[in-house]
C-alpha cells in the first residue's frame, strides 16, 4: 500500500532508526538486530532492541516500543509534528512546503495528543482529590500532623498542593468512577494497579501516604511520589513513585525543575539532592535553585537537561556512605557532558533536610562556599586507598586513570595530576606517562566479553500472543491463521485488534507485510508497544508451521468449549422461561457443535 507523499512516511524512509538511536546510546549488532541500554529507563544489562529491516524498536525492560518518530517523540518530548520537523532538519530532508498531514498521520497525531491530554486531566483530578483529603478536618489530621512534624509550612503545602491518600484500597478508585473516568486510564496513569490474581480488579496504588505531585517543565502534574505515614509498615516501601507513563519519564525529568530553571537565570548553579523531602526543606527556607532525582540514579539525560540551564551542579547527597557512593557514580556523567560538578558533604550522616532544619540555610550556604570539585574529591578518595607500597602506586593510578582521561578541561586535569603527584611523591611528568601507558595497557583485567543477550528474556507468551507473534514474524503464515478462524476465538481484545490490523495490512497474493504500516494504524500506545514486543522477540522453533497448527488447534478447541458453555447457559435460561422455539434452536446448535467438533479431533487429536 502506498501512503502517498505523506510527510511522516517521507521522513521515515529517509532516516535510519539505528543511526538516530545510535547517537543517543551505544549499540551493538546482535544477529539481525541491534541492542543497547535503554534510554528510557535505568538498566545495567541491555534490553533495548532495534530491528533494522522493519525500523522498529522495543525495550524488553520497560516495554517502550515503536518507530523512529515515536522514538524521537519520547526521547525529546516532542509532538508528532515536531518530531517530523526535527528529523527533517537534522537529515536535510526537504519537506514539501505547507503540505498538510495526510488523514492517517493526522489521526495518529490526534490520538497521541488526546491520550496525553486525558492523562493530564486524570492527574489533575487526582491532585485535587489527594489535596482535599489532606484538608478534611478529622480525616486528614494524621497527614497534616506529619507535615507539621517535618516542618513544612502550610503555605508551601498549599502551593505545592501536597496531598494525602488514606489507608484504604479504593478511595481514589471510587472517586475516579464517580467522575466517569475509565479505569484503564487510571491504570495507565499509574494511579490504580491491577490485582495480580484478578486482572479485572483494580485498587489504589497510593495508600496511607503523603502525596507529592510531580510536575513537568510546563508545570503540569504528570506523576506522584508518596511517602508512607507510619514507620511500622515494614513491608511497604518508604517512598513510592508513579510508574512511567506516556507523559512521565523518570530518567528524563527532575523534581521541581521548572521552579529551579527560573531561579537559575541569575545564578547559573543548581543544587542536586536525592529526596522529595530534602528538596522541600530548601523551598521551605526560600531557596529554589535545587532539583531532585525521582527515585532512580542520575541519568545522562538529566545531566544534559541541567547542562542546558546551568554552568555548575552542586551535589548535596546524604552524608552516609550510600550517599558518597551515589555521588561518585554520577561523576562520569558530568565528565561526559563537560558540565562542572562539585559536592558538599554533610556532617554526622545528615541528609540535606536534617542539616537545613538543625543548622539553617546560612550554614548550608557556607558549605556551598567550601564545596569541592567532584573529580578532585574522587581523586582524593582514590588516593586514600594507596597502601604506601611501590606496586600500590601503579594500582592507584590505574584506578584513577578513567577520571583523568575523561577530564577534558586542561585546568582541572592539571589540578588532578598535581594532587596525585603530591600524594604519591612522583613528578607530574612521570604520572602523565604512567597514565598514558595505562590508557593503552590497562592494569585491570579487561571486562569479560558480554554474553549474548538471551532470546526473549524468558518471557512467557500466551497462546494468543504466540499466534500473533507468528503472524508478525512469519507473514507467510497469516493466510493460514486467517483461514483457521482462530482469530474469532481470541479472548484478549487488544491482541485481537492487533491481529485484525495485521490481516488488513497484508496484501495478497505476494503477502507483502510492512510492520511499520501496522504500527501506524494502531492508535493506542499500549497496542503499539505490544506489537513491537511481539515483533522484536525472535522465535527459536524447529518447525514453525507445525507449532502454529498446534496453537491454532488449541485456541479453536478452547473457543468451541466456550461456545458450548454459552449455549448451555442460554439453554438453561430458555428452559426456565419455557421458550420452546428457542430451546429447539439452541439444541440444534449444540448438536451441530458436537458434530463439527469431531472432525478436527479425528484428524489431529491423536494423543
Ligand atoms: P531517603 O530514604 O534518603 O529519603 O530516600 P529521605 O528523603 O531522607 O526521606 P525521609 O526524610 O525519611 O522522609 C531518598 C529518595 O530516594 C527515593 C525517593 O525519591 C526519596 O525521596 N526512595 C527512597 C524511593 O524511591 N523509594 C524508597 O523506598 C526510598
Ligand atoms: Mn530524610
Amino acid at each position: 500500500m502506498v501512503i502517498g507523499s505523506d510527510l511522516a512516511t517521507l521522513v521515515k524512509q529517509a532516516v535510519d532508526i539505528v543511526e538516530v538511536v545510535g547517537q543517543v546510546v551505544p549499540l551493538r549488532r546482535a544477529g539481525s538486530r541491534h541492542v543497547g541500554l535503554c534510554p528510557f529507563h535505568h538498566e545495567k544489562t541491555p534490553s533495548f532492541y532495534i530491528d533494522s529491516s522493519s525500523q522498529m524498536y522495543h525495550c524488553f525492560g520497560c516495554g517502550a516500543g515503536g518507530d523512529v518518530l515515536s522514538f524521537v517523540m519520547k526521547h525529546q518530548n516532542f509532538s508528532f509534528v515536531d518530531a517530523i520537523q526535527y528529523l527533517a532538519d537534522r537529515y536535510h530532508i526537504n519537506l514539501p512546503k505547507k503540505e498538510p498531514l495526510n488523514p492517517e498521520s493526522a489521526r495518529i497525531a490526534e490520538a497521541f495528543k488526546s491520550e496525553q491530554e486525558q492523562l493530564y486531566k486524570v492527574m489533575e483530578l487526582a491532585t485535587d482529590f489527594f489535596s482535599r483529603q489532606l484538608h478534611l478536618p478529622e480525616i486528614g489530621k494524621p497527614a497534616r500532623d506529619y507535615l507539621h512534624k517535618r516542618a513544612l509550612p502550610p503555605a508551601l503545602v498549599e502551593a505545592e498542593r501536597l496531598g494525602y491518600s488514606l489507608p484504604q484500597w479504593d478511595g481514589l478508585l471510587k472517586h475516579l468512577q464517580g467522575c466517569k473516568i475509565d479505569l484503564d486510564l487510571g491504570t495507565k496513569a499509574g494511579l490504580l494497579a491491577r490485582s495480580s490474581r484478578d486482572q479485572a480488579r483494580s485498587y489504589d496504588r497510593f495508600r496511607n501516604r503523603v502525596i507529592f505531585p510531580i510536575r513537568d517543565e510546563r508545570r503540569r502534574v504528570v506523576a506522584f511520589g508518596g511517602r508512607i505515614l507510619t514507620s511500622e509498615a515494614q513491608d511497604e516501601p518508604k517512598y513510592l513513585n508513579s510508574p512511567e507513563n506516556p507523559v512521565f519519564h523518570k530518567g528524563r525529568m527532575l523534581y521541581q525543575f521548572a521552579r529551579a530553571q527560573e531561579a537559575c537565570r541569575q545564578v547559573r548553579q543548581v543544587v542536586l539532592v536525592e529526596g522529595y523531602m530534602d528538596l522541600l526543606a530548601f523551598h521551605a527556607q526560600g531557596f529554589h535553585r535545587v532539583v531532585a532525582t525521582l527515585g532512580t540514579a542520575l541519568t545522562p539525560h538529566q545531566v544534559r537537561l541541567l547542562a542546558r540551564h546551568v554552568d555548575e551542579v552542586v551535589l548535596a547527597y546524604d552524608g552516609d556512605e550510600a550517599g558518597e557512593r551515589a555521588m561518585l557514580r554520577a561523576l562520569p556523567l558530568f565528565l561526559q557532558e563537560e558540565l562542572a560538578v562539585s559536592c558538599i558533604r554533610f556532617p554526622e550522616q545528615m541528609d540535606p533536610d536534617d542539616f537545613l532544619r538543625t543548622k539553617g540555610l546560612a550554614a548550608f550556604e557556607e558549605l556551598v562556599q567550601r564545596r569541592e570539585d567532584l573529580g578532585a574529591y574522587a581523586i582524593r578518595k582514590g588516593l586514600e586507598n594507596w597502601d604506601g607500597t611501590m606496586t600500590g602506586k601503579a594500582k592507584v593510578l590505574s584506578e584513577l586513570q578513567p577520571i583523568c582521561q575523561s577530564t577534558r578541561q586542561p585546568v582541572l586535569k592539571a589540578e588532578y595530576l598535581r594532587l596525585i603527584a603530591d600524594r604519591l611523591s612522583v613528578s607530574e611528568t612521570v604520572i602523565r606517562r604512567q597514565l598514558q601507558h595505562e590508557a593503552h595497557h590497562p592494569n585491570r583485567p579487561q571486562a569479560a566479553p558480554r554474553p549474548p543477550a538471551p532470546l526473549g528474556f524468558a518471557q512467557s507468551y500466551s497462546l494468543e500472543e504466540n499466534i500473533l507473534r507468528m503472524m508478525i514474524q512469519h507473514p507467510d503464515m497469516i493466510g493460514k491463521v486467517k483461514e483457521s478462524g482462530a482469530l474469532g476465538c481470541f479472548q484478549e481484545t487488544g491482541l485481537k485488534s492487533i491481529a485484525e490490523v495485521v490481516t488488513q495490512t497484508t496484501y495478497p497474493p505476494d503477502g507483502e507485510f510492512r510492520p511499520s504500516a501496522v504500527h501506524d494504524r494502531l492508535l493506542e500506545s499500549e497496542l503499539k508497544e505490544c506489537f513491537t514486543r511481539l515483533l522484536l522477540d525472535p522465535f527459536d522453533l524447529s518447525d514453525p508451521p507445525l507449532q502454529l497448527q498446534d496453537w491454532l488447534d488449541a485456541v479453536l478447541k478452547r473457543g468451541r468449549k466456550q461456545r458450548w458453555l454459552d449455549l448451555r447457559e442460554a439453554l438453561r435460561q430458555a428452559e426456565q422461561s419455557g421458550d420452546p422455539v428457542q430451546i429447539r434452536k439452541l439444541l440444534a446448535e449444540i448438536q451441530g457443535l458436537n458434530v463439527s467438533q469431531k472432525r478436527p479431533a479425528d484428524t489431529r487429536d491423536h494423543v
